[in-house]
């Protein structure tokens, strides 16, 4: 596609993200802030509660996001006996147009996680009835969902995800689709956040012959060139495709760049595609989702299999040429550090044989 040279429309519009005390979600919310737009963000009915979820919301707080405390007006099935609402706000038709109108959001961001969805559905009615909303992102950051096809269960969520793109299509509100590829990590095969736990310590889990490559972005770049792209005029109504060719590597190769971090070797393990055809087969939620992707990635290649280039997809690369991308062999480096702190020191010798390790939380220095 032929790209003209405007880059940008108002670039200091009114971003609301939505999920942005999720794992992607921070990383969104953390760059529209740096970038100057006002950022506004939700907390859910119930989220204070977490720890976690509090601190989240504090840290972007404390950056300048811009806190939305709101309460459901109607209490739903989702209220459970504390009152606190477990599925709520989003798919709160009403709700959601009050705050739309209320705040003048230009731009909605939504990087709620695979489980919700659906709840999308009031969201983009919401957006609809308003009318003022520049430009909506849905929750994709992953593959372009109506090219790949994974087994089941992970199709289930690509049905959903393309249920919302066919309404917001057909409501003609401005979309942009972000098509990120992986986050920058170990793939495990198991594990819905990889990049929240160190690469393997004691083997490799190589899947088929470890030739077929992906992409690798750091989260704090998918979080940066969603910011730039969610009202760059350029790409309205496409989807953009990250594609970093610095970052383009197959298991074998990932593997061999951990050793190099490392200074080590360590033993492989093949897991074939039958193996994850089973794992995947389990349906057990949400680790067969993961090895559905983790087949349709490494074994069919569905980051890579298909050419850009339409009318309706254009390259992040060819979008920002001047910008660079965090390289993985940077983002392995984050994961030596971590190793080296001694905090993490239990968490590094709770390493498992097989390869999965204990969670660990890593800061989003990535910017
Ligand atoms: N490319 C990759 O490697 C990759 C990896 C992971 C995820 N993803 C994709 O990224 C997207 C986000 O996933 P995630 O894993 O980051 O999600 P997550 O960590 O599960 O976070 C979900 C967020 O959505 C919020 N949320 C859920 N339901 C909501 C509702 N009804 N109303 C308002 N907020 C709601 C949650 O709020 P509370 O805090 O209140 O619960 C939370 O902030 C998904 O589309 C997923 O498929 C891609």
């Amino acid at each position: 596609m032929t790209l003209p040279c405007a880059a940008t429309a108002d670039p200091k519009g009114r971003l609301l993200v939505v999920g942005a005390t999720g794992f992607i979600g921070r990383f969104v919310a953390e760059a529209s802030i740096e970038s100057g737009r006002p950022t506004y963000i939700f907390v859910r009915p119930g989220s204070g509660f977490s720890p976690s979820k509090a601190n989240a919301v504090k840290s972007l707080q404390d950056k300048g996001a811009i806190v939305l405390q709101v309460r459901a007006y109607h209490p739903c099935p989702g209220f459970n006996e504390n009152g606190r609402n477990l599925h709520g706000l989003i798919n709160d038709r009403e709700l959601m147009e009050k705050i739309l109108k209320e705040n003048k959001i230009e731009t909605v961001v939504s990087v709620v996680g695979g489980a919700a969805i659906m709840d999308q559905v009031a969201l983009v009615e919401a957006i609809r009835a308003v009318g003022t909303i520049k430009r909506f992102l849905p929750s994709e950051f992953g593959h372009d969902i109506d090219r790949a096809n994974p087994v089941e269960p992970g199709l289930q969520m690509y049905k959903e995800k393309r249920v919302i793109r066919r309404m917001v299509e057909g409501y003609k509100v401005p979309y942009t689709y972000i098509c990120c590829n992986s986050v920058a990590s170990w793939p495990y095969c198991d594990n819905t956040h990889p990049s929240d736990v160190l690469p393997p310590l004691n083997q490799f889990q190589i899947y088929g012959d470890g030739s077929v490559k992906a992409y690798f972005v750091a989260g704090s770049d998918i979080g940066k060139f969603t910011v730039k792209a969610a009202d760059d005029v350029r790409t309205l109504n496409t989807s953009v495709h990250f594609r970093p060719a610095c970052n383009m590597y197959n298991m074998n190769e990932l593997a061999a760049l951990w050793e190099a971090k490392i200074g080590r070797t360590l033993p492989r393990v093949t897991i074939s595609e039958e193996d994850l055809l089973d794992m995947a087969a389990e349906n057990d939620i949400p680790r067969s989702i993961v090895a559905s992707f983790t087949h349709d990635i490494f074994i069919k290649g569905c980051q890579t299999n298909f050419l850009i280039g339409g009318p309706k997809d254009v390259e992040v690369g060819d979008l920002y040429p001047d910008e660079m991308f965090r390289t993985l062999d940077e983002c392995f480096e984050d994961f030596v550090i971590m190793m080296e702190k001694p905090a993490d020191a239990e968490a590094v010798k709770a390493a498992a044989p097989n390869g999965t390790v204990e969670h660990i939380t890593i800061a989003a220095k990535c910017s």
